[in-house]
């Protein structure tokens, strides 16, 4: 397996590949890989001939330096689990900050309809606009024929879609369902920073979503609400940031119920200092 850190030699790589006439899927992540991330590479490597895997922190979507400095850092394990999907037909592309940004790390500014403005975008300021920034450059660079993003990060998903449409970028995007942990806990790189009295109750997340998902069927949205946050009040180590049931094109937050809608509740939660995110289709 091939790992590239030079934005130059990895496109030099790719348009070989595409003279051959392969087909290219790219999987971006920030690497700390688990089972979710493999199942974006499995699935990518089902529809195409190599599929490019990046390894990049990007700085400018942090709003938070500290998380920043402790997000998990492991290119070792990260390549050595790639290793067992497959060694001829991935490769890795982990640049540096200078190749990305080029002395320059700062996000351009996006105007993604609207969808910038609701659930992350209220309480990781400038988040979107360095997602937008560095999945935007991977495109220049990778150009692949599709890419591949969990549902875990919903609003990230509908975004890159909006990104896509309003460059006209010739890529196809392709949301892939949220890898969970037996107990039901969403598969994240930052798990690995949970300590394990937080690792065993963080499953209460998804529990909460499943029943709030339940009521749905016969409460208003504002009920639904109510009742999650009394449940987050009443639990001693996690702490609610958002509880947002929203119509899952607009990511608008629902007024009143409407069956030709179709919505998703959206759940942002704090486990000691490490935020939690999660999402379940209601109808
Ligand atoms: O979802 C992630 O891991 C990141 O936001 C992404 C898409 C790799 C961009 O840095």
């Amino acid at each position: 397996m091939i790992i590239f850190s030079q934005n130059m030699l990895i496109a030099r790589a790719i348009n070989e590949l595409k003279a051959k006439k392969f087909t290219i899927g790219l999987v971006p992540t920030m690497g700390a890989l688990h089972k979710g991330h493999l199942a974006l590479v499995k699935k990518a490597l089902n529809e195409n001939d190599r599929v490019i895997v990046s390894i990049f922190v990007n700085p400018t979507q942090f709003d938070n330096k500290d998380d920043l400095k402790k997000y998990p850092r492991t290119l070792d394990e990260d390549t050595v689990l790639l290793k067992t999907v497959s060694k001829e037909k991935i490769l890795v592309y982990a640049p540096t900050v200078e190749d990305i940004y080029e002395g320059n790390a700062v996000s351009q500014k996006f105007d993604f309809d609207g969808l910038e403005f609701e659930m992350e975008g209220k309480f990781r300021a400038g988040h979107f606009d360095g997602v937008g920034t560095i999945v935007k450059r991977f495109f220049e660079i990778i150009k692949p024929h599709r890419a591949y993003f969990g549902e875990k990060d919903f609003q990230q998903l509908a975004i890159i879609k909006k990104l896509v449409e309003k460059y006209n970028i010739p890529v196809k995007i392709i949301g892939c369902p949220i890898y969970r942990e037996t107990n039901g806990l969403a598969m994240s790189s930052r798990n690995k920073r949970l300590k394990p009295e937080y690792k065993n109750t963080a499953p209460f997340i998804y529990k909460t979503l499943k029943v709030a998902k339940e009521k749905f069927g016969t409460k208003s949205a504002n009920k639904v609400s109510e009742w999650v946050e009394n449940e987050f009040a009443k639990h001693e180590l996690l702490k609610l940031e958002y509880f947002i049931i929203a119509d899952s094109k607009t990511l608008k937050p629902v007024k009143r119920k409407s069956n030709k809608k179709v919505y998703r509740a959206f759940i942002a939660a704090y486990a000691d200092d490490i935020r939690l995110i999660d999402n379940i289709a209601l109808n």
